[in-house]
């Protein structure tokens, strides 16, 4: 916390949505929790730091209002202020991703402070900062750009798809995190993990679901994410699901959520 003015200005809470693996939910729970804590009167920033650039159209975001985007961004030719839109949600802005970004792990090999771009970044901007919470959604890999997620982070969300391989791979990105918070950012704590895509109508889904609680115990969510053709659609008309469809069950489900998630903010907050 920091005094400008006589305004105190509260440090935003910066959470990475991060799982290595393709299409488990990553951009539909950024898009969708970042919406849901709009709702619930936080102010929200997304990072789309994923080249595919899915957040930025999750929102409707133009391509050629994407020049300031998160590349800009961690080259330093652009600031956050410079490149963060509103939405058409009051109180979520962000910053976009174009294909720019995909020349971003090569070249920042021989940047300078590599890890740390989106970080300083997001310090530059952090006293003049209008957010509470900052979601940056991540890349399926765990490259540079995932790296410079992990670093500027306070901590992690992982979304797991309710599906045979969900805990595939799930060690190396916890390894990832271990390595990360004794090197370069000791402070990361992961937030939780968010079951996606889950589907009451096959026992799969049930048997993935009591294995990952058996592994994560009270780390994972106990609000589950339903499989929702809504939420699959609404991506397409370039709105969140909760714009799109309020009453639809992926929308309560990113609603409780949100719910739960800045429950346990309370409670981190409170225990530090
Ligand atoms: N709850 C859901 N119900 C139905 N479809 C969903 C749900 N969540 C995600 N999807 C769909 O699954 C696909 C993958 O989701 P998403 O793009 O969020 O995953 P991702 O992890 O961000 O993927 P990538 O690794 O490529 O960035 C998308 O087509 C999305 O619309
Ligand atoms: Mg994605």
């Amino acid at each position: 916390m920091s005094e400008v003015g006589s305004t105190t200005v509260v440090a935003p809470r910066i959470l990475a949505i991060v799982n290595q693996k393709g299409g488990v939910g990553k951009t539909t729970t950024a898009v969708n929790l970042a919406t849901a804590m709009a709702a619930c009167q936080k102010r929200v920033l997304v990072v789309d730091l994923d080249p595919q650039g899915n957040a930025s159209t999750g929102f409707g975001v133009p391509r050629k209002a994407r020049d300031a985007d998160s590349y800009a961004v961690l080259i330093g030719e652009a600031s956050i202020a410079d490149a963060a839109i509103q939405t058409e949600v009051p109180g979520l802005e962000v910053v976009p991703a174009s294909p720019n970004l995909s020349g971003a792990e090569i070249e920042l090999v021989t940047m300078e402070h590599r890890e740390f771009r989106l970080r300083e970044a997001l310090v530059r901007h952090a006293a003049a900062s209008p957010y509470d919470y900052i979601l940056i959604d991540c890349p399926p890999s765990l490259g540079l750009l995932t790296l410079n997620a992990l670093v500027a982070s306070d901590a992690v969300l992982v979304p797991l798809q309710c599906e045979f391989y969900a805990l595939e791979g799930l060690s190396q990105l916890i390894r990832t995190v271990e390595r990360v918070r004794k090197s370069l950012n000791p402070d990361l704590e992961i937030q939780g993990v968010v079951l996606t895509m889950f589907d009451r109508r096959n026992n799969l889904s049930e048997q993935v679901a009591a294995d990952v609680r058996g592994h994560f115990g009270d780390v994972v969510y106990r609000t589950v994410i339903p499989r929702n053709v809504r939420v699959s659609e609404a991506p397409s008309y370039g709105k969140p699901v909760i714009v799109y469809d309020m009453a639809c069950s992926g929308s309560r489900a990113y609603l409780d959520l949100a719910r739960e998630v800045l429950r346990r903010e309370r409670a981190l907050a409170e225990a530090a």
